[in-house]
């Protein structure tokens, strides 16, 4: 597979199963956010690593968080997370690290932070895993992500499920990229992905 062939075939998937990357892969996969964008070079990125017996603890504190959220949550709703965070092969919460009185902007050291969680999820891809990046309502909930080592101002950026795919699955279709460039020669440019 070329590198253009293996961001290509890049997707998405929740159906994971053991094994999660070991200690020596999830190290390599994690040295690709080092390479992101990151203006400053603030390295606004942290993860945290959620595996074995820690999974049922981290999915009680979801479900805290859920409740302190919405103390009428439904009980389906809370069951189905508890289970998503205790059976996921591996849960890595994305932390922002940031800081408010740099120069740097807040939506920039963000940005650094989603660019580098690309790399990560493409990482694991190329070494044959399969992740998704989730996140919902908890994810703006400042306790939890005190409780998981980002207190304010830093944040999380969701969580991603990482783990062996299930079963090869047919790739989604895609939109066509030409409908999302257009060159600009003088007056503004609209994109056929905005046309009705
Ligand atoms: C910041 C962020 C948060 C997301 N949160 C969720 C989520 O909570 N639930 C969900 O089903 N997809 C969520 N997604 C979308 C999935 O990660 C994924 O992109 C989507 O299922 C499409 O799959 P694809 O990556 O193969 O295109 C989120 C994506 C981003 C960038």
């Amino acid at each position: 597979m070329t590198p253009l062939d293996m961001l290509l075939s890049r997707a998405s998937t929740d159906h994971l199963v053991e094994p999660a990357p070991s200690a020596a892969q999830l190290a390599d996969v994690l040295a690709t956010a080092m390479r992101a964008p990151d203006h400053g070079k603030l390295r606004p990125w942290r993860y945290v690593l959620i595996e074995g017996n820690a999974r049922p603890l981290a999915a009680e504190r979801i479900v805290a968080s859920m409740l302190r959220l919405d103390p009428n949550a439904p009980e389906a709703k809370l069951t189905k997370r508890r289970t998503r965070f205790s059976t996921m092969p591996l849960i890595i919460a994305l932390g922002m690290h940031l800081r408010p009185d740099n120069k740097i902007p807040l939506w920039e050291q963000e940005m650094a932070v989603a660019a580098a969680t690309m790399n990560v999820l493409n990482a694991l891809h190329a070494t044959g895993f399969g992740a998704v990046w989730v996140s919902g309502e908890i994810t703006e909930d400042p306790v939890l992500a005190a409780e998981l080592g980002l207190p304010a101002p830093h944040k999380l950026a969701g969580f991603l499920f990482v783990g062996t795919p299930a079963e090869q699955r047919q790739p989604p279709r895609r939109p066509d990229p030409a409908q999302f460039s257009a060159y600009w020669t003088g007056t503004p440019v609209t994109f056929a992905a905005d046309k009705e």
